[in-house]
């Protein structure tokens, strides 16, 4: 295979963030996927952004069309890029697809937290792959650290800040003593935030992170909507200077461990004692702790949200389906596909 065909849909952030690393990086990447990545048709819904952006970037041969299923109907096309976010009309062309035969890459949390099920499902009857790495801590390689790096492990919990917005917050409330609608209102000029910011403050965005990490780790379904779910917006300056004053940071957390009796899923403000590493982590970076039986707890950091950091993870899952496509058939393994290995072992416990 010369090059491996791919569609894009939606042209924001993060499909700017990467047309750019796929075009700056072209040599290594081409040379570790085993082939060329090559963009061939881009869907948006307005048009001068993303030719603004091909024209900067010299790429004439990418075609771009309004229409998004135009993408993943198209037979010259291998794999689908789904960068437009929401759950509605993303479920709808991931199963589209899907259903076509083509692996996706998508960077969208909220999707597979809750469609994630029926989307995977839908991936294995058709022996194709779903890879997501970018929805989760964004730049941070976490899922494959967690299912491959950690494959030799019983994983006994997760536990992390997970979402750039919130910590990016927090921090700024507690060094400079701002009110919280302060911050929020520059968290979104800073574009940490999603398209609706609630998502972000009451912990949602966390808990679509976390329900992945969970499923990952444990092997169980994704279960969002028994995720405990409590963000910062109750939070104010002076909580968080009595919680410094008694030698403490309050970071919100999301939490998953196993129990004989099934699984916590949980994201709430946390108060961490501020020498732990994690109590350190400031701005809009996101870090995930893991607990795994033979390695003992490891630590991951790194920048959770932004243009270049997101598509590091969207292009190194590109990457990682060229590299499968590459294989000899009969040599392939699907160790991007999500697996349930513990149906029968995962309620969610109440809080
Ligand atoms: N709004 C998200 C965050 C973006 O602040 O972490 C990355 O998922």
């Amino acid at each position: 295979m010369t090059a491996v065909k791919i569609g894009v849909i939606g042209a924001g952030t993060v499909a700017g963030g990467v047309f750019h690393v796929l075009l700056r990086n072209q040599a290594e990447i081409t040379r570790r996927a085993g082939c060329k990545l090559h963009i061939v048709a881009v869907s948006s819904r307005t048009r001068s952004k993303i030719d603004n952006l091909l024209t900067t970037l010299n790429a004439n041969d990418v075609e771009v069309v309004a229409d998004p299923f135009a993408v993943v109907r198209n037979p010259n096309i291998e794999v689908v890029c789904e960068l437009i976010g929401g759950t509605t009309l993303a479920r709808e062309l991931v199963l589209e697809a899907i259903a076509h035969g083509k692996h996706v890459v998508t960077a969208n949390k909220a999707l597979l937290a809750v469609h994630g099920n029926e989307i995977f499902a839908k991936a294995r009857e058709k022996g194709v792959i779903v890879a997501f790495e970018a929805a989760v801590a964004g730049g941070i390689p976490i899922i494959k650290a967690v299912r491959e790096g950690l494959s030799a492990n019983r994983i006994q919990w997760v536990s992390g800040i997970i979402n750039g917005t919130t910590n990016f917050i927090l921090s700024e409330m507690r060094s400079k003593g701002l009110d919280f609608g302060t911050v929020l209102a520059e968290a979104q000029r800073l574009g940490y935030a999603e398209a609706d910011p609630t998502f972000d403050v009451e912990g949602v965005d966390a808990a679509h992170k976390l329900t992945l990490l969970s499923a990952i780790a444990f092997g169980i379904p994704v279960q969002f909507d028994k995720a405990y779910t409590e963000g910062i917006t109750k939070l104010t300056a002076q909580d968080i200077r009595y919680a410094e004053e008694l030698g403490y940071r309050i970071k919100l957390l999301g939490i998953t461990r196993r129990h004989p009796e099934g699984v916590e899923l949980r994201v709430h403000p946390t108060l961490i004692p501020s020498k732990r590493l994690i109590a350190n982590v400031e701005g809009a970076m996101n870090a995930v702790l893991v607990k795994g039986d033979a390695v003992g707890a490891t630590l991951y950091y790194g920048a959770g949200a932004g243009a270049e950091p997101t598509a590091s993870a969207v292009v190194a899952d590109l990457v990682d389906v060229t590299r499968l496509l590459n294989a000899d058939p009969s040599h392939r393994v699907p160790s991007l596909a999500f697996q349930h290995d513990a149906l029968d072992n995962a309620p969610i416990l109440p809080i």
